[in-house]
């Protein structure tokens, strides 16, 4: 049995994570100008941390909130939890996106929005740009799941190179602001400390020691990062203290190492988009016919959607399951993952009835290098 895995290090194959490791020795400090098409930007240690220095350099009033949709990963909100802000949590649409409605609704009350672009659909930008220059509100686009480098509709944009992110340097960061940001002169001066050598080591080491355990999983593969992790050489993508709505991964620079790996990463960006976008349309063709399937320009991944959480229960045990894939995603939760004290978010169940149902009706299937042709036409082969 092998692991294909949308977030255990996707993008790393075992030759792409001996690639990362070779990284650790080098003296090049790569930047990313070329790549970003601007020089107004800076890399950071996690896309969190471009959302601390957002905050710290915007400074807002306390009384003002922070609008976030409620399909999200915790982390997005800790920095302003832990600097004191409140979030105004704003509900999504049928597709998981922010609702424009919902924050409309809830704008008087707000000074900043973030607007991600849940598994790489496009979220209603624009719209929520208007309703927040009625508002003087800041927003920031969050390219985590769809990268790009357009800086339109938005004060700041950030980006994520996270472990299961478009490209991945395993955890990484960036801020972009347009040319004409009043804020710009302050972003580009923010100080940001170096990451320790051992952390960008022991973030280097991680997709190797995923990519040894992959592909004989079941049969022991394991073994090798339960040991890691033991040991306190596996770095967790979000902490206890996170899940507690605590910020403890203090904003640093990226780290060389993590420069070197995301440079090579991003050559290979093109060519694994192409590879994504076909083996999406192998899964469409493999699927039942009435399944609701949607499949994002950047085939992040393949989105299904079902009518009610039975109905996903269901597709599991009979198409899945019974052809022995075992699936699980962000566990049915809105703010995710499993284990987020939703109270220390300020969020109360039932407070984004959308967000809930799409959290429990939706499942996404890997487009990722792990995941082959082959091992989709097993599928159907059981079919
Ligand atoms: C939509 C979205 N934005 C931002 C982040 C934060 O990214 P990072 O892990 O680089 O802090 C995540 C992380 O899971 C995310 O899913």
């Amino acid at each position: 049995m092998k692991l294909i895995s949308n977030q255990i290090n996707p993008h790393f194959n075992l030759w792409d994570a001996l690639c990362a490791v070779s990284k650790i020795g080098g003296w090049s400090k790569p930047d990313f100008a070329a790549e970003l098409e601007t020089k107004n930007y800076r890399l950071t240690n996690t896309a969190r941390s471009a959302l601390g220095i957002i905050i710290d350099v915007l400074k807002l009033d306390k009384d003002k909130r922070i609008a976030i949709p409620a399909f999200i990963c915790g982390v997005v909100a800790t920095p302003f939890l832990e600097r004191g802000y409140q979030i105004e949590w704003i509900d999504v649409d049928e597709n998981g996106l922010i609702d424009p409605k919902d924050f409309e609704g809830k704008a008087s009350q707000v000074g900043l929005v973030v607007v991600p672009h849940i598994f790489g659909q496009p979220a209603p930008l624009k719209a929520i740009s208007d309703i927040a220059q009625k508002h003087d509100i800041f927003v920031v686009e969050d390219g985590a799941h769809f990268l790009n480098t357009e800086i339109k509709d938005c004060d700041a944009k950030i980006l994520s190179f996270g472990r299961e992110k478009v490209i991945s340097c395993v955890s990484g960061g960036a801020l972009l602001w347009p040319e004409t940001s009043r804020y710009a002169a302050e972003f580009k001066k923010y100080e940001l400390p170096s990451t320790s050598m051992m952390w960008q080591i022991q973030h280097a080491l991680q997709p190797l020691i995923f990519a040894l355990g992959k592909y004989w999983w079941q049969l022991g593969g394991k073994i090798i990062p339960a040991i890691a992790l033991k040991i306190k050489l596996l770095p967790l993508a979000v902490t206890k203290a996170e899940k507690q709505g605590r910020e403890d991964i203090k904003i640093k620079a990226m780290g060389n190492i993590q420069k070197r790996i995301l440079k090579r990463q991003w050559r290979l960006w093109d060519r694994r988009t192409r590879q994504a976008q076909g083996i999406a349309q192998t899964w469409k063709q493999i699927l039942p016919v009435d399944t609701n399937v949607s499949i994002p320009q950047n085939a992040f991944r393949v989105i299904l959607k079902f009518k009610s959480t039975q109905d996903r229960t269901n597709f599991i045990k009979q198409y899945l399951v019974s052809r022995r894939w075992h699936t699980r995603d962000w566990d049915g939760v809105p703010i995710s993952p499993q284990g987020v004290k939703l109270k220390a978010f300020g969020y109360e169940p039932g407070q984004c009835r959308g967000a809930e149902k799409f959290a429990q009706t939706y499942l996404t299937l890997p487009t990722n290098i792990y995941c082959q042709t082959k091992d989709i036409k097993r599928l159907e082969k059981h079919a």
